[in-house]
């Protein structure tokens, strides 16, 4: 058990990667917390819901507020929660800019100033923060999503550099995936995908639990050495 006696918070844990990811640190012993706009779609042991728009600064401070007292801390925080709008440059529209904005780094920032400073406290964490290949090497279409998934690296080696600065054990990594199934796929034209597959090493798309299970490893004391890091998930796409 990696994670016995550890609580975890994961923002968009309702499904996809989220989902992977909260049963896998509960399967290790932690207590989960999955904060997601909707409803779990899935029951596990000791993962408990809580419905959270991560973009709503004061209901951000309500959850914070009632995890630390019903929970008494919080040892993990994934920042998973995150949204695609894609559209060509010249067609991006404000609406389609803003909300991914705003929910891929400005909702990371909503939660990480309040459980970082928490941790740094407590001294002891570790928050992973799920960015994308394409924060790495950009794509066609997703300017706005390229951005987020580029400012969730900088806030990474920021925070890994803060919240340590007075000695705590807080570790900030962030996880790159390629192309994982999930709904957040949905989008994307078969032809796209299968051209996506062919570009990795192995041939083939990821799946949740892979990201799930590299996640499981920055959380656990088994990375306790790795901090201010990107790992790529993404069966090497780009050599
Ligand atoms: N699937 C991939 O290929 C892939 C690749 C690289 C990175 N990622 C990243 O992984 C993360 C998870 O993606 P996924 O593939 O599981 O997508 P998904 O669409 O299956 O799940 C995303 C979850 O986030 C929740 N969410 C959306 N906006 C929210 C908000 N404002 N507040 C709280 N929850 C919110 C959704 O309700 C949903 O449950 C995202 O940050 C995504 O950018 C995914």
């Amino acid at each position: 058990m990696r994670l016995k006696d550890k609580v975890a918070v994961v923002t968009g844990g309702a499904k996809g990667l989220g989902q992977a990811i909260c049963e896998t640190f509960a399967k290790e012993g932690a207590i989960v917390i999955a904060a997601d706009m909707t409803e779990l779609s899935y029951q596990a042991d000791n993962v408990h819901g809580y419905v959270l728009n991560v973009t709503d600064v004061a209901a951000v401070q309500d959850f914070f507020t009632e995890v630390v007292e019903r929970f008494g801390k919080v040892d993990i925080l994934v920042n998973n929660a995150g949204i695609t709008r894609d559209a060509m440059t010249r067609k991006m529209t404000d609406e389609q800019w803003s909300l991914v904005i705003d929910v891929n780094l400005k909702g990371v920032f909503n939660m990480t100033r309040l459980f970082g400073p928490l941790m740094e406290t407590n001294g002891y964490g570790s928050i992973i923060n799920i960015s994308s290949v394409v924060g790495l090497f950009g794509n066609i279409g997703q300017a706005n999503y390229a951005a987020t998934k580029a400012g969730v690296i900088g806030l990474t080696k920021t925070w890994a550099k803060e919240f340590a600065r007075k000695g705590a054990n807080v570790r900030v990594n962030a996880i790159a995936p390629g192309y994982i199934m999930t709904d957040i796929l949905k989008t994307v034209p078969q032809d796209l995908l299968d051209g996506f597959a062919k570009m990795t090493m192995l041939g083939r798309l990821g799946q949740p639990k892979e990201v799930a299970d590299a996640t499981l490893y920055l959380a656990s004391e088994e990375s306790s050495y790795v901090t201010g890091h990107t790992l790529d998930v993404n069966g090497g796409m780009r050599l």
